[in-house]
């Protein structure tokens, strides 16, 4: 005190001084000074990788001058022996093996290690149980595989462990509950196999148990697991092979929040114990073979997905409800539409597709759809009209109600919806005018209109300077649309100008679907190195078709303009011009399918130059003159040029045919199968899933379980 009061005479700025180099030496136990054993350990280990310096700059930190405890990544405990109590080099490339002999194993005081995402290889060295004060590992994303460590049942003290994403093979050890503290245990992510864990669920401690994508057989089962003061919250089981029921003593879990058991082999009943987890908001079922009821309570949660199973029907609910993901897809629920679904007010996503439901789709749906986001309801049994309800739905990105017996007016409510992505009414009985009016809405990528009974023109005057901005699909084909598209017609249509990717909404949809694309497979055979290809196309998707109706007159002129363009197809109407040179302009064109016009004058030369183009069709038109020639040109079937009264030059293409001289009906034949192929994509292609859509929303679990569904 003297010496401060002394100081203070002198200057305020001594004392700063004085009084920092006082705290210094008095508080000298909190500063770490690492013991010289621990600073050696630290670095024999680091050497034992190949740890590039330039892509890890922080390894700079770690030299023999400096206090250990200062180095990057390492922490001491505060005592005054300089023990280093966490380590964390998560995100390292170590690309090695951790040696039986490392000497990270001398690091006796470790309490915390993380060793995320470093590259670790080979399998888990026994050594680890050395250290016994640990509580906290994390190896997770890393290539360490084999067997499952079972040196660290030693680590007492151990509350969390993540070996989530390695490639472990092994079982688990029979008796779990020697990890008497664990609160956090992952092992998600690997080749885990064996019966389900039951002795993992006597720790009284276990908050949270993800045992997700492993290959664990067998039923659930929950024994032992008494303590009704169960801590457990979330419960992972999805993309196993469990089979048998839910326990009913799952309900011992009080505490539980979220419940994943999608894409197992689950059978009966939902149980009627869950009632009771009044916690429980998320709810993952999907994938199973559950059925019967589907209970009311059920209806309390936020997220629920039941998608393919085996459910009937569902229990009326008089409680409040709170849900707003709902996904029922792929039952075998029937009967009216579900009137208790207008009570669900904060309903953002509802999926009800692949069902048997019947009759008119209430207009009280209204009420919900103010929250909607999603919105599906395809491939029931819906009839009558679908009500004009979306006046409020301004958060509506994708309206699903294809495969159904709707009629009537398109509803024309749907211009209020901004945020609309994707409209889908595709194959019912709709009779309208074409909705101009949807070509305002400033994010609408996917139009599908297909088979129904849509009348008029495509073109209206003074629909004609808003249009359709963002589109990158429209499918308008098989319908009744007649009259002539003026020369500007694209001109508006700006995304398909361009050669942009699409945002993830898009190519989410397009990959999802990919498999289901047909065009992809039909380009499969014609194109190597095609994955590169797809992954490309799945960005930049974009196609237009305007088959099977009879729209006439002139190819528009502004179609030159849509350099993006995938996918044409004009074919079954009455198109009158010659064949545009542009189109061979169009040098992103995969697909090109001009047949069954009135397309007359020659085929022209510049299609023989085109590299991308793999299928190519102008049968039945009046075209005359040579067929070019040209490496793809060669590649087409002979069909695709037949019935055109003066082309000539198809010896090459159609030798095959001319050959074995089988009659033209069965050339036909072959050619409609084609065209079949590559067309009906969009047909049963894009079955659009919301899942897709969802997994902006939901996330990784919902996502996953509808990819493998696809
Ligand atoms: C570690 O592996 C990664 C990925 O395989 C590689 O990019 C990196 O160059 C490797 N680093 C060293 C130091 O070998
Ligand atoms: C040791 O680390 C300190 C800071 O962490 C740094 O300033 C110094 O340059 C390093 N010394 C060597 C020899 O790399
Ligand atoms: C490593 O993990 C710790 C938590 O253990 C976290 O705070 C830190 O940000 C992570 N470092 C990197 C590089 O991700
Ligand atoms: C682990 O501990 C055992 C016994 O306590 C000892 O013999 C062994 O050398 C230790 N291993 C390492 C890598 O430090
Ligand atoms: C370990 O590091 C990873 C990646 O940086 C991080 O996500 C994780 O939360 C960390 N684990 C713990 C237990 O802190
Ligand atoms: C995991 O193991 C399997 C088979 O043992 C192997 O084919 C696969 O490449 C491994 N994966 C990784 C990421 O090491
Ligand atoms: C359940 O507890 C009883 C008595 O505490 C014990 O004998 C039995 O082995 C336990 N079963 C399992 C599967 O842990
Ligand atoms: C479900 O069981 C069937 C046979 O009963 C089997 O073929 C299938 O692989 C199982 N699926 C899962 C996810 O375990
Ligand atoms: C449910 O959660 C609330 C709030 O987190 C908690 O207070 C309550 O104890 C929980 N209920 C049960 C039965 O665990
Ligand atoms: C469902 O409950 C509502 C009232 O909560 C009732 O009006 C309706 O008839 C019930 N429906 C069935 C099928 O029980
Ligand atoms: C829909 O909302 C209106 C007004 O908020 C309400 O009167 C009506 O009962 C609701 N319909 C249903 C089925 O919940
Ligand atoms: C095709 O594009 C080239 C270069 O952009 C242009 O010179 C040519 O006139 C175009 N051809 C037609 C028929 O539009």
């Amino acid at each position: 005190m003297t010496i401060l009061s002394h100081c203070y005479c002198v200057s305020g700025f001594c004392i700063i001084i004085y009084l920092s180099l006082l705290i210094h030496t008095l508080a000298s136990p909190t500063l770490h000074f690492c013991h010289h054993d621990q600073r050696d350990a630290l670095l024999e280990f680091i050497d034992e990788f190949p740890v590039d310096e330039s892509t890890n700059t922080w390894i700079t930190s770690w030299n023999k001058s400096s206090d250990c405890c200062h180095w990057k990544g390492v922490t001491c405990d505060d005592g005054k022996y300089g023990q280093v109590i966490s380590l964390e080099l998560n995100e390292t490339s170590l690309n090695s093996s951790l040696k039986t002999s490392s000497s990270l194993f001398r690091l006796q005081y470790l309490r915390h290690l993380n060793l995320s995402s470093c590259n670790l290889q080979g399998e888990i060295s026994s050594s680890l149980g050395n250290l016994s004060r640990l509580t906290s590992l994390d190896l997770s994303y890393n290539k360490l595989f084999g067997a499952f460590p079972v040196s660290l049942a030693k680590l007492t003290k151990l509350s969390y462990l993540s070996l989530k994403s390695n490639n472990f093979t092994s079982t688990l050890p029979s008796d779990m509950s020697r990890f008497h503290s664990l609160e956090y245990f992952d092992v998600s992510e690997n080749s885990f196999t064996g019966s389900f864990p039951k002795s993992l669920f006597s720790i009284p401690s276990l908050r949270s148990v993800d045992l997700r994508d492993n290959q664990f057989t067998g039923p659930v089962e929950f024994v032992n697991t008494s303590s009704s003061s169960s801590k457990l919250r979330f419960l992972g089981l999805s993309r196993n092979r469990f089979d048998g029921p839910i326990p009913e003593s799952v309900s011992k879990f009080l505490n539980l929040r979220q419940l994943s058991i999608s894409q197992n082999n689950i059978t009966g009943s939902i149980p009627r114990s869950i009632s009771k987890l009044v916690n429980l908001t998320d709810l993952h079922l999907s994938n199973n073979k559950l059925n019967g009821e589907v209970p009311g309570f059920v209806w309390r949660m936020t997220t629920m997905t039941l998608s393919h199973n085996r459910f009937s029907s569902f229990e009326n609910s008089s409680q409040e409800t709170l849900i707003q993901i709902l996904d029922l897809s792929y039952n075998s629920l029937q009967g009216p539409f579900p009137h208790w679904i207008c009570k669900l007010k904060g309903l953002r996503y509802l999926d009800l597709s692949n069902n048997l439901f019947n009759g008119s789709i209430h207009p009280c749906l209204s009420n919900s759809t103010v929250s909607l986001t999603e919105l599906s309801l395809r491939n029931n049994s819906f009839s009558g009209v679908l009500p004009d309800i979306f006046l409020d739905a301004t958060k509506l990105r994708s309206l699903d109600v294809s495969h159904n017996q709707l009629e009537g007016k398109f509803p024309e409510s749907l211009i209020n919806c901004n945020a609309l992505q994707l409209v889908n009414v595709e194959s019912n009985r709709i009779k309208d005018v074409f909705p101009y009016r949807l070509g305002s809405l400033p994010s609408l990528n996917v139009l599908l209109l297909r088979s129904n009974e849509f009348y008029g023109p495509l073109y209206h005057r003074r629909h004609a300077s808003s249009g359709f901005q963002s589109l990158r699909v429209i499918d308008v084909s098989h319908n009744d649309f007649t009259g002539t598209l003026p020369p500007h017609y694209f001109s508006s249509w700006r995304v398909m100008t361009t050669l942009t990717e699409g945002n993830d909404y898009m190519v989410n949809f397009i990959k999802y679907y990919s498999s289901d694309l047909i065009i992809y497979r039909s380009m499969e055979m014609v194109n190597k190195g095609v994955e590169t290809r797809f992954e490309r196309i799945q960005k930049d998707f974009r196609a237009i078709d305007f088959s099977g109706n009879r729209i006439h007159g002139k190819i528009p002129e502004s179609l030159r303009y849509l350099k993006g363009l995938r996918l044409l197809n004009l074919s079954g109407n009455a198109f009158t011009s010659d064949i545009p040179r542009f189109l061979a302009n169009l040098t992103n064109l995969e697909a090109l399918d001009l047949s069954r016009n009135k397309l007359s004058g020659q085929i022209p030369r510049d299609f023989g130059e085109l590299s991308f183009l793999s299928y190519m069709n102008f049968s039945h038109n009046l075209l005359h003159g040579p067929v070019p020639r040209g490496t793809q040109i060669q590649r087409q079937e002979c069909s695709s040029f037949l019935d055109n009264p003066g082309v000539y030059g198809l010896e090459e293409i159609c030798q095959q045919t001319y050959t074995l001289d089988p009659t033209i009906q069965q050339v036909e034949e072959e050619h409609s199968e084609t065209e079949e192929r590559i067309f009906s994509w969009l047909a049963a292609g894009i079955a659009y899933g919301p899942g897709v859509f969802c997994g902006l929303v939901i996330g990784r679990i919902f996502l996953s379980h509808n990819h493998a569904t696809v």
